[in-house]
């Protein structure tokens, strides 16, 4: 039965968790496999509406099991935090399962996060300052503390004490900063360890599990798949090895690239970036303006789920969006947000760039050349008609059927799905993805 991986075509945001809650209803085991509370994932269902950073959207589904796979960076607190929110609205996160060798966020990898964008000045990345970046660094340099770690004082005071002893040299001497106190913070972090004691299990046993016993098995992408450290528009990308390309998928809870069945790419029928770094197609006018404040009333607008930054818009990017088509190796694309062009009298796709006078249509690995790329548009008639309602492509209006078949020629993929408003029920589905 197939394991399917769901991922962020464009730069996050795309409507992730949405979809992965609307596909999570065929599912038995919903995991996140990379990233850490960086991400943030809005779901609207029956059960109200929920921000996560950290849990699988699967969780509003009893009877599923929802693990956070070793390929995750986990600050404690938030997930603890997370939990009891949760807990606190009657959803059951006993299915709720913290691999074992997931890394956690520690405060120095908050304090470095937060530093490190400091001293970058003019030429910060715009992180969410939650320490992921610092967290993954670790992992790599192999000081990094892992979920394991924090269940027993005998294995976390040692590797506690050689990360504080390098990380203080670092703070004091590359930031002039005030060191942190192992006992300011041990404490708190044993603490952690028990209460997170109960959730803490195999996570690649039970994807595998799941897989043998033919049940369909979804893997939650987190970020965007132009912010992969590979494939992103380096610098300016999150730290996660690669965080949402979906080889990623498969290293990020425990299980082979030839478990993987299907990948779904999650676009926006438009572009939205938050942080810093290249944005080709970005607008900076009245449109950009009605898109961001497109449903702002009820807290809808395109402003960062987890910082609250306002996200910076463009039109949609075929030249980007088909890049991450190959190397995701995607299959069917959901296309979220059809809605908030309703009211868009012309839409514009970019299908190609211009550089120097000539006409290119890949995406140049220079950060100075992509910010000098100027997006070539074709322009389609808008449909000016309320969708949010529509449940079938037929019922779509004819504007709106044209646009995604375009999306669809230029990107190379078909559209499976079509999302119309941020409710699980507002969706169409062209190919029933599982
Ligand atoms: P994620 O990080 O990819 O899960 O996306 P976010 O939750 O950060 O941002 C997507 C936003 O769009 C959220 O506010 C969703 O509730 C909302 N959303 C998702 N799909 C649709 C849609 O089709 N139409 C509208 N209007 N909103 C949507
Ligand atoms: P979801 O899963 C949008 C961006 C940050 C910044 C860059 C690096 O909700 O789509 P980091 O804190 O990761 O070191 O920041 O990556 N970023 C996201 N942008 N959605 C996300 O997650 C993001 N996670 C990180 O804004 O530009
Ligand atoms: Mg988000």
């Amino acid at each position: 039965m197939p394991i399917v991986v769901v991922v962020g075509g464009q730069w996050g945001d795309e409507g992730k968790g949405r979809i992965v809650d609307l596909l999570a209803r065929k599912a038995k085991v919903v995991a996140r496999y990379s990233a850490g509370n960086n991400a943030g994932h809005t779901i609207v269902n029956d059960r109200g509406e929920f921000k996560l950073h950290l849990v699988p959207a699967g969780i509003f589904y009893p009877e599923k099991t929802c693990v956070i796979g070793n390929g995750v960076a986990v600050d404690p607190e938030v997930l603890l935090g997370e939990i009891e929110g949760l807990q606190a609205k009657s959803i059951d996160t006993s299915r709720l399962v913290l691999s074992d060798r997931a890394q956690v966020i520690m405060p120095w990898h908050r304090l470095l996060d937060q530093l490190e964008e400091a001293r970058r000045g003019d030429a910060a990345i715009g992180t969410t300052g939650k320490g992921v970046g610092p967290c993954f660094t670790d992992k790599v340099a192999r000081r990094g503390i892992r979920v394991a770690d924090l269940l027993r004082a005998e294995d976390l005071v040692p590797r506690m004490r050689a990360a504080l002893d390098y990380q203080n040299r670092v703070v004091t001497c590359v930031y002039d900063a005030e060191p942190i106190r192992f006992e300011d913070c041990f404490d708190t972090y044993i603490e952690y360890g028990k209460r997170l004691a109960p959730f803490v299990g195999d996570v690649q046993e039970i994807v595998l599990d799941a897989h043998r016993r033919g049940e369909h098995v979804l893997l939650e992408g987190a970020q965007g798949s132009l912010l992969d450290l590979d494939h992103g528009t380096y610098p300016f990308v999150t730290s996660s090895v690669p965080s949402s390309s979906s080889s990623g998928a498969a290293l990020g809870v425990g299980i082979g690239p030839t478990d993987i069945s299907r990948v779904v790419g999650v676009f926006k029928s438009y572009s939205t970036r938050v942080g810093n770094g290249p944005f080709p197609t970005e607008l900076f006018d009245s449109v950009a303006d009605q898109l961001r404040d497109h449903g702002k009333e009820f807290g809808r607008g395109e402003y960062g789920t987890t910082t609250g930054r306002p996200r910076r818009i463009g039109w949609l990017d075929a030249v980007a969006a088909r890049y991450s088509v190959r190397f995701n190796g995607l299959a069917a694309l959901a296309l979220t947000r059809l809605d908030v062009l309703d009211d868009i009298a012309t839409i514009k796709i970019c299908t190609s760039y211009e550089l120097d006078g000539e006409i290119i249509d890949t995406l140049p690995a220079r950060e100075s050349v992509l910010n000098k790329v100027r997006p070539v548009y074709e322009e389609l008639p808008g449909w000016q008609t309320p969708t949010e309602h529509v449940r079938s492509f037929d019922d779509l209006p004819p504007q709106a059927q044209a646009f995604i078949k375009r999306v669809e020629e230029l990107l190379g993929c078909p559209v499976d799905l079509i999302s119309v408003g941020p409710s699980r029920e507002q969706a169409v589905i062209v190919n029933p993805i599982f």
